[in-house]
């Protein structure tokens, strides 16, 4: 992931203007870091189906990372979670503003459809990409599961509709990688479909295992606040965190064997990624 980070920074969003410190917020939520787990899933996948797709498959990574980082920054504005750091970083709204926070994730959510738009890929593909990215991250995915998960604050959700919100808030994303991985690479739509279905599981396992670390993590490690969630519907409220526990458990060995029985090199490029969650 070392020739990410440095296509990552030299592909930040670039605004020179007299504004003080608008162009150095573009760039200070991705610089600051994070796990970059949807990159490392989309060019896993790619690499997985065919190893000369690597370099390729960074624009792409870019552009979701672009876009969850923003979905990000809006997360932690006092109107949704309200929480002061993120990724062991000052958030936006706390060393800026407000408005510099909101207009910053407007930003990078219609930049990472730019350089989707401008990557060195066929013009299909492209359109293929822009198609995936835009309808997991948008008005009937990431953008609804947020607009559910902090309606119902401090309404009891039954156990399906806090699954349906992980899903679209969540599970979503990280499927389109997986299957924005597959479409550079040039895989069938049979693979797509397969990578994506996996994704789904495992963007609920990853939800899953944010809520309990929401309830027993250290917020030095999680570089975010935690204990944050006491009035959200989470996995962990409505289970317990032995309850929790025992879903995000039966989720991973389904993962596992999914993963196993993929074609190609898929089964070792995706286990290293995810050897630290599932193991
Ligand atoms: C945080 O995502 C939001 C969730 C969907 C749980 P990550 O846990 O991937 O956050 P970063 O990108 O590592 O900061
Ligand atoms: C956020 O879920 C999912 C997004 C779409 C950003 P959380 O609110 O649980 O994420 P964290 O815990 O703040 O990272
Ligand atoms: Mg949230
Ligand atoms: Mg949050
Ligand atoms: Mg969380």
């Amino acid at each position: 992931m070392r020739d990410f980070e440095e296509f990552l920074q030299a592909n930040l969003p670039k605004a020179p203007s007299f504004h003080p410190h608008y162009e150095k917020a573009l760039g200070e939520m991705l610089l600051a870091g994070g796990k970059r787990f949807r990159p490392a899933l989309l060019i896993a996948a790619a690499v997985g189906i065919d190893p000369a797709a690597h370099r390729a498959a960074f624009a792409p990574a870019l552009a979701i990372e672009m876009l969850h980082t923003y979905s990000l920054i809006h997360d932690d504005l006092p109107a949704m979670d309200n929480a002061d750091f993120r990724r062991s970083h000052p958030t936006l709204h706390k060393t800026y503003d407000y408005v510099t926070a909101i207009l910053v994730g407007d930003a990078l959510n219609t930049h990472a459809f730019s350089v989707l738009a401008h990557a060195d890929l066929s013009s299909a593909v492209r359109a293929d990409l822009v198609a995936v990215l835009a309808d997991n991250g948008g008005a009937n995915a990431m953008v609804l599961g947020q607009a559910l998960d902090c309606h119902f604050e401090g309404v009891k959700l039954t156990i399906a509709q806090l699954e349906f919100i992980h899903i679209h808030k969540t599970a979503k994303m990280i499927a389109a990688s997986l299957k924005m991985g597959a479409i550079v690479a040039g895989a069938d739509s049979g693979l797509q479909d397969r990578l994506y279905d996996l994704g789904l599981d495992l963007g609920l396992f990853f939800q899953i295992r944010d809520d309990i670390i929401d309830a027993t993590g250290d917020e030095a490690a999680a570089g975010k606040p935690t204990h944050n969630d006491t009035a959200k519907n989470s996995y962990t409220n409505l289970l317990g965190v032995d309850g929790a526990t025992d879903r995000l458990y039966s989720l991973g060995e389904k993962i596992k064997h999914s993963i196993a029985d993929l074609p190609h090199r898929l089964p070792i490029a995706l286990g290293e990624v995810l050897k630290e969650y599932l193991d």
